[in-house]
């Protein structure tokens, strides 16, 4: 099936369409690894019912080391038209380096994504100023659509990042991934 099989989940709560894809090839290509979407029906399924507006932006994924978070975030970048991708030092040094990675991360047309958020124990306050920023910009110009992925449960983020973080990060809908470190397999 080719691109022109497109079809375009509204998000009547939130005002933002998403683009979905059966395949886009191009973008398949950005991370060279081998995923399966069936393997995690139930996350599919909720990316899916919130890119048609039954659930909350944002989604956020938390999960032990290994348990397939990041791959996951692949599967659904996979049906997206568009989409941005960072991780928490890639933001940092957009932050510091003051990129114009940031003029993207405000573009409501993309779903944005912000991987390995607390994969230190510490957080710095560069780290936390990233995060800030971010979901400011996710918030206030995009209608809080985002994937946003973590080591950390729920309950460790206020502690980590503070209530404002907290607060923007878990305002949606939170999922767990449960499940062996697949790395060992
Ligand atoms: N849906 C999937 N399809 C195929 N392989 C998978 C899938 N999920 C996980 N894996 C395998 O498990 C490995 C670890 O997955 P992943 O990197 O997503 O874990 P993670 O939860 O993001 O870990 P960390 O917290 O350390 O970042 C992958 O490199 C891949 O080999
Ligand atoms: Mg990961």
């Amino acid at each position: 099936m080719e691109n022109s099989q497109a079809a375009e989940c509204s998000i009547p709560r939130h005002g933002l369409a998403i683009v979905e894809c059966c395949r886009r090839p191009r973008i398949r290509m950005r991370h060279k690894v081998p995923r399966d979407p069936s393997r995690i029906p139930e996350l599919m399924a909720t990316f899916h019912a919130l890119c048609k507006g039954k659930r909350l932006w944002p989604l956020f994924i938390h999960g032990d080391p290994g348990v397939g978070k990041s791959v996951a975030t692949y599967c659904m970048t996979d049906v997206l038209a568009d989409y941005i991708y960072t991780d928490l030092d890639e933001l940092c040094e957009a932050l510091v380096t003051r990129s114009d990675k940031w003029r993207h991360i405000q573009d409501p047309d993309k779903c944005a994504i912000l991987d390995e958020i607390g994969g230190r124990d510490v957080v710095s306050s560069v780290d936390a100023d990233a995060v800030k920023k971010f979901l400011d910009l996710r918030e206030n110009y995009a209608n809080r659509v985002g994937i946003y992925v973590s080591n950390h449960s729920p309950d460790a983020i206020p502690e980590l990042y503070g209530h404002r973080i907290a607060s923007r990060l878990l305002c949606g809908t939170v999922f767990h991934m449960a499940g062996r470190d697949q790395r060992k397999s």
